[in-house]
Parts: C-alpha cells; sequence; structure tokens
C-alpha cells in the first residue's frame, strides 16, 4: 500500500499570544502558560499565500529518513524537531518505516511569520493521511503542537482557541468560528524577512525570568476568553484594543527577561506610531500585533485594507506589505511534492 500524503497549512496571528511553557509538566510537551488565541492567515498576494505544502511518503525500502525545506536537507535539531512529530504518529499506527518528505513555505522562514506553525500543521495532516490514522481536528492539534506550539492553531482555519490544558490530551486547538463569521483584514509591514536572532524556543524559556511574566500569564488567560466572546460578537473595536494590550505585555516580559530580548527596531515602532495616529486622526478602525521579530500586524476592516497598506509603503524602509483575510482549515491535496 502506497503510504504517501500531501497536505497544505496556513500560518496563523496570534491575538492572545503563547509566550512560556509550562515545563514542571514536560519541557518536550509544549504545554504552554496561559490559552491563547489566533487568526489564521491567507496571503491575498499571487505568489504569498502564507502557507506550507508538504509531502510525506513511508516506506520500508528507505534506507534512512530524509527531510527537504525549500530545497534544503535538514539536519540535526531541525530533523530532530520533525522527528517530534512523525515518531508519535508511527508509534500509533505501529510500524517503523523511514520517511522522505519535502515542504515549501511560500514566505520567509524564521522572521517571526510563524511559518513553522503552518509547516508543522502541513506535515502533521500528511503524515497522519499517509499513515491511514483517521484522527479528529482536535487529536491532529496535540500532534502538531509537539513540533511547534503554534502550529496547534495552524490545523484550523478562521479564529482559533487553544485551551493550554495540564497534559498532551488536554492541551489542544478548536475554532471558535469560520473565516467568514468576523469581518477583519490585516496588513503584514515586512521590516525584515531575515531569520530571527532568538529563536521561539529560547524565548518560551527565559519568559520565566521576567519580574512581569506571573501577570501577563494571568491577564492573557483572561483575556483569551474575552476576546473569544468579542469574536463570535463581531466587535472589532473590542478585540482590537484586546489584541495590542496583550500584544505589549508579551513584548514587556521578553524586554524584562534576562537577557532581555528585543525583538523591535526603529521601523516597528514607527508603524506602531503610525497605527495609532490612524486611528485617531484618520477615525479608522485599524490595530497591531507583533510576535517574535520586528515585523508588525496591522489589522483593519475589508474596507480599509488597502488604505493602511498603501499608508505602510509610503514609510521609508518599507517595501513589503503583505494583505490576509482569515484562511480556512489545512487540507489534504492530491498535488504531490516528488
Ligand atoms: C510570539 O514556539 O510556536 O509567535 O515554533 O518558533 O514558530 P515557532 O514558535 P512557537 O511560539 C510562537 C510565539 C509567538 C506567539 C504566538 O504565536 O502565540
Amino acid at each position: 500500500m502506497l503510504m504517501k500524503s500531501s497536505a497544505i497549512a496556513h500560518s496563523n496571528i496570534a491575538l492572545i499570544k503563547y509566550w512560556g511553557h509550562r515545563n514542571k509538566i514536560s519541557p518536550e510537551l509544549n504545554i504552554p502558560l496561559n490559552d491563547s488565541v489566533s487568526m489564521t492567515k491567507y496571503g491575498l498576494s499571487e505568489n504569498t499565500h502564507l502557507q506550507a505544502h508538504t509531502t510525506i511518503e513511508f516506506s520500508e525500502d528507505l534506507k534512512e529518513n530524509e527531510a527537504i525545506l525549500n530545497n534544503r536537507l535538514l539536519k540535526g535539531r531541525d530533523l530532530e524537531r520533525i522527528l517530534k512529530v512523525i515518531n508519535p504518529l508511527k508509534k500509533m499506527k505501529k510500524i517503523d518505516y523511514n520517511f522522505k518528505m519535502v515542504s515549501f513555505n511560500d514566505f520567509p522562514t524564521q522572521a517571526g511569520l510563524a511559518s513553522s506553525a503552518a509547516g508543522f500543521a502541513a506535515l502533521t495532516l500528511a503524515a497522519a493521511e499517509a499513515l491511514n490514522l483517521d484522527l479528529t481536528q482536535k487529536e491532529l492539534s496535540t500532534v502538531a503542537r509537539l513540533g511547534s506550539g503554534s502550529a496547534a492553531r495552524s490545523i484550523h482555519g478562521g479564529f482559533v482557541y487553544w485551551h493550554r490544558g495540564f497534559s498532551h490530551e488536554t492541551s489542544y486547538t478548536e475554532q471558535i468560528c469560520d473565516p467568514e463569521h468576523f469581518d477583519i483584514n490585516a496588513v503584514i509591514a515586512i521590516i525584515d524577512e531575515g531569520r530571527k536572532d532568538v529563536t521561539s524556543d529560547i524565548g518560551h524559556e527565559l519568559a520565566k525570568t521576567s519580574i512581569f511574566n506571573t501577570i501577563r500569564v494571568k491577564k492573557s488567560h483572561e483575556q483569551a476568553k474575552e476576546i473569544r466572546k468579542a469574536i463570535l460578537d463581531n466587535d472589532f473595536k473590542k478585540v482590537g484594543m484586546i489584541t495590542e494590550k496583550n500584544c505589549l505585555y508579551m513584548h514587556t516580559v521578553m524586554m524584562t527577561s534576562e537577557p532581555a530580548l528585543f525583538y523591535w527596531n526603529p521601523l516597528t515602532l514607527k508603524i506602531i506610531k503610525k497605527v495609532l495616529y490612524i486611528r485617531k486622526s484618520e477615525k479608522i478602525d485599524c490595530f497591531f500585533t507583533i510576535d517574535a521579530g520586528p515585523n508588525v500586524h496591522c489589522f483593519c476592516r475589508p474596507e480599509n485594507v488597502e488604505y493602511i497598506q498603501k499608508i505602510l509603503l509610503s514609510i521609508e524602509g518599507i517595501e513589503k506589505a503583505i494583505l490576509v483575510k482569515p484562511a480556512n482549515d489545512s487540507y489534504t491535496t492530491n498535488e504531490h511534492l516528488f
């Protein structure tokens, strides 16, 4: 039997951030300190849909594991991360075959655009399908989490809630509502497409060294519940205000960790100020959020998205501004990459 399958998943942007693990349970499981909420995103430009496309095949004829991402052969830590997802799936199927994986991201890898979220969600779905495991989306989300925490949220489309849980089975994601329910778009101002200086897994470890970590976790947990209701109520202003606050809580923790983490650069702050100006002076509803990188996501209603893009592109140093809308669920496809 041919054990080969392909899947596509989209990246996501957190409205309520995941930053820091509950290490006491098991550092390997990526169990977060607080519930988080995200929007799975679909890039509207022709060549950038912010998606990962992955094909995987298992076979007893393969002499060794082979994983290729964007034409690069993965080794060491990168390959180990892939195995964190593959090994539990092989165990469920009770087989021990090697695999070949080929994956492409259509956007910058490790630049704070959640490329690993899309990548590990696509990998989990493709591998579970290739092994004919028939897992629910909830189960898929727990496996994707083992590769990259935020990947658990990219299994679903639209707006997604991650229950932090207290064990492998109870730390899972579910959809809050589908992409059509909440009218929102975003423009991502690309400041830097390079790889981040400090990867998220190091940052998750440092979170607990900040004196603001405990309060951030408590507030984020509350905000996750509040924002879920605001999304369901289509309350754009409330979603925006909670999102901005939550982003600043996370960056406060980052900046006050030991050693301190600064993901912003001067252009990041310039864009934050621009968003605040547009909101106050032009009375256009828009708000910002920033992940573990300098790039800024500016959310707005769909009718304002081109105007916001124009303004961001007029800022010196911003050459790229990607339009996004909420994406659909991750899905399998017959388009195999090998
Ligand atoms: C700041 O551990 O999921 O984006 O695996 O490096 O992509 P990578 O990141 P992950 O941490 C994500 C942290 C965050 C906030 C969030 O997405 O909730």
